[in-house]
């Protein structure tokens, strides 16, 4: 048993996601945000085949993602209601970290897409209990934008790369793990006696 066990579990079983209006500074210092990155690249990868990519967006590149973003959207979706727009632009604003999320997948290979995609998902699981463990908010978004083409390759995900969404990080509190939103195990757990 690893030690501290407990308090890692503590953690797992503590996170939330933050809403991304609601991430504030201070963001993680540098150390922090690296160890993150360190825990989301000790995710499982069958056949090694390290299909993560993460771009860090901070300081004043938030704002040219804050630009990005909203002119995407309104080329995309020219009736998009001001309110939406707002909240778009707002995020990448307020939330001192933001992480693009890309994949690099490889069709041709034994190892199935889906494999792939499940590693960049795990991955993500890790940097998200890894800030939160922290002290750190942290949110998973993806919508439009994230699967638009012209956004990908601003942010320099050139093909076959993708982008997999956005994770914004900052200081928030921690919504509670009780709610409509509690897992409640017997629904999704099952012993299988043949
Ligand atoms: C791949 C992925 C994409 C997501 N994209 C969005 C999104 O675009 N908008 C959104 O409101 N929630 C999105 N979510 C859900 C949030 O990240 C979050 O899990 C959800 O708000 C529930 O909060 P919880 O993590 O505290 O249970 C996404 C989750 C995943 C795994």
């Amino acid at each position: 048993m690893v030690p501290e066990a407990g308090l890692a579990l503590e953690a797992l079983l503590s996170r939330r996601s933050v809403p991304a209006l609601q991430l504030r500074e201070p963001g993680p210092s540098e150390t922090q945000t690296r160890l993150a990155i360190a825990a989301a690249l000790r995710a499982p990868d069958h056949g090694a085949l390290k299909p993560w990519r993460l771009v860090m967006i901070r300081g004043a590149a938030r704002a040219r993602l804050s630009e990005l973003l909203v002119s995407r959207m309104q080329q995309r979706e020219p009736a998009t209601p001001p309110g939406k727009l707002e909240r778009v632009r707002t995020m990448p604003l307020t939330a001192p970290l933001v992480l693009a999320v890309g994949a690099r997948i490889r069709p041709d290979h034994k190892v199935p897409e889906v494999e792939q995609l499940l590693a960049i998902g795990a991955a993500v699981m890790n940097l998200l209990n890894a800030f939160h463990a922290q002290g750190f908010g942290a949110i998973w978004l993806t919508g439009g934008n994230a699967y638009d083409p012209a956004v990908a390759s601003a942010l320099g995900f050139t093909p076959p790369e993708r982008c997999l969404g956005f994770v914004y990080v900052g200081s928030g509190e921690v919504p509670a793990v009780d709610g409509p939103r509690a897992p409640a195990p017997a629904d999704f757990v099952r012993d299988w006696n043949p």
